[in-house]
């Protein structure tokens, strides 16, 4: 495991983002592909997808390290299972999840975490279940930014190092997810550059989408 965890509670003390919940639509269109019920939410933060996939009858456990999401999944949505944990010490257990997800988290490390996480899931999760990932790519404005910046800095395979803080955050290629998954059916992928109207803090990003089948 490689340096500290990236802290939301203390990161956004003052002006905490808003997640709505809402099912991201690429993972509502292919919902019926998933084998059964039972789903995992690495770094499900303030449950944007996972509230509707409980709310649709899954029973969802949720795995973050701030507490103030988990309390916020937890006064929206009393059926989740909630798990106050760093995902990178978390033992996903094996043959019990349909669908894993983690979204916009795994870029959140380095990526000899993030790719211990991928192979984790590929092990562990049920014949025929789904995965649903969100990284950043290479196309996201911070990747330029970082360089420019003093805290920050370049190591091998695109990843940053915040010196300050001593967490990482990595930026993904279409062809690297790929590679990942080589043995995955790939369900869905794409490299997207948009405006996310993420309040208090639109901005623009650059992400891969990858869902795919064990
Ligand atoms: C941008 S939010 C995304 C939340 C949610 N997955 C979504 O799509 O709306 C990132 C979340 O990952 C969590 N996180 C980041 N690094 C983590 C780690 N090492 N262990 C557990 N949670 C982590 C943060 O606390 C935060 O809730």
């Amino acid at each position: 495991m490689i340096g500290n965890p990236v802290d939301y509670d203390k990161k956004f003390k003052d002006d905490f983002p808003i997640y709505p919940a809402k099912l991201d639509f690429e993972l509502k269109k292919y919902l019926e592909l998933i084998p059964g019920k039972e789903v995992l939410d690495l770094g499900i933060g303030q449950g944007r997808n996972s509230i509707p996939l409980s709310n649709l009858g899954f029973n969802v456990t949720g795995v973050d390290y701030s507490s103030k999401c988990l309390e916020i999944c937890k006064n929206n949505c009393s059926n989740l299972n909630l798990i106050r944990s760093d995902i990178r010490t978390f033992e996903i257990e094996k043959n019990r999840y349909d669908l894993i997800l983690s979204s916009y988290v795994l870029h959140f490390l380095h990526k000899e975490d993030s790719y211990k996480i991928m192979n984790s899931i590929k092990e562990t999760i049920n014949l025929n279940g789904l995965i649903y990932l969100q990284v950043f790519s290479i196309e996201d404005p911070k990747f330029k930014k970082n360089k420019s910046l003093l805290d920050f800095e370049l190591l091998d395979n695109n990843v940053f190092h915040n010196i300050i803080n001593d967490t990482y955050i990595s930026f993904f290629t279409r062809e690297e997810i790929l590679d990942i998954f080589k043995d995955f059916e790939t369900i869905y992928i794409s490299d997207e550059y948009s405006l996310e109207l993420i309040r208090p803090n639109p901005h623009y990003s650059g992400v891969i989408k990858y869902i795919g089948r064990k």
